[in-house]
């Protein structure tokens, strides 16, 4: 299995944080942003990597990441998005890295507590696309999947007014080979994006779905006030006496 991760996008809802850099350089506690996600698909075993990124400081992922070194890597391959033309329209990029092989994709602002080792081993029996739900307390912030009373998905919405649930789709996602041909289907959404969103509703239309719902925290780090909370939640996990520091 190949990992993908998406760290396009300008940033502009960061601003001035991003004016002189990328949002996935910003510091997380002790570490740039970008290496919580290779962590997380380092440690699910997954070394072959294609990194999505874009805008004026691209070259900067470079001289930080080089070959992967650092986390165990032989190397990184790298692809430059054009613009924000969405979640979908940075992995598509990726085709020619991964080809038909199954995929898990990461966002390059999503952070999570616990490893993902055994959602990927039980995607690798499936055909399809594997989601991961998280409960969060603010769930229009984010797709939403609503199941039925056997845990399957029977719908999604994406940053919904009326949530259904408090399931908030996290950004991880296990696609097999078929994905690329979703994506070249889809039509741009209202904020003019190819959204993921659209691409798993495709997968939950043909029945070939599947979702878990994960252990540990998870976070976006892709706001300001998410970009704090991922910090102290990083910080806590690092040195857990800092629990009681906190004023
Ligand atoms: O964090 C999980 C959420 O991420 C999901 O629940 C949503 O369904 C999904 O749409 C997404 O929502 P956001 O609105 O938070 O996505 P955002 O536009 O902030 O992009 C998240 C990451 O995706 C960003 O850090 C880099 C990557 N990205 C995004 C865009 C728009 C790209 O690589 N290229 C892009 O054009």
């Amino acid at each position: 299995m190949k990992g993908v991760i998406l760290a396009g996008g300008l940033g502009t809802r960061m601003l001035p944080l991003t004016k002189i850099t990328n949002k996935h350089l910003l510091p997380v506690y002790n570490q740039p942003m970008i290496y919580y996600p290779i962590q997380t698909l380092v440690r699910a075993g997954i070394d072959e990597i294609v990194l999505v990124t874009g805008g004026h400081y691209a070259g900067d992922f470079l001289n930080l990441l080089g070959n992967g070194k650092d986390f165990g890597l032989r190397f990184i391959n790298y692809a430059y998005q054009e613009g924000e033309g969405g979640i979908a329209d940075a992995l598509r990029l990726a085709r020619v890295f991964t080809g038909k092989d199954k995929i898990v994709v990461i966002l390059g602002d999503n952070i999570l507590e616990k490893d993902i080792t055994e959602y990927v081993a039980r995607f690798k029996d499936q055909e399809g696309a594997k989601i991961l739900l998280k409960e969060v307390p603010d769930p229009e912030r984010f797709g939403v999947a609503e199941l039925d009373p056997a845990g399957r998905v029977v719908d999604i919405v994406e940053k919904p007014k009326k949530p259904k649930s408090n399931l908030a789709v996290i950004g991880v996602y296990m696609y097999d080979g078929q994905v690329y041909d979703i994506i070249q289907n889809l039509k741009p959404s209202a904020r003019g994006e190819l959204e993921i969103t659209d691409v798993n509703t495709a997968y939950l239309r043909m029945g070939k779905l599947t979702a878990d719902v994960i252990d540990g925290w998870w976070t976006d780090a892709g706001t300001y006030a998410s970009l704090y909370r991922a910090t102290r939640f990083v910080a806590e996990k690092v040195d857990p006496k800092l629990k009681d520091h906190w004023f």
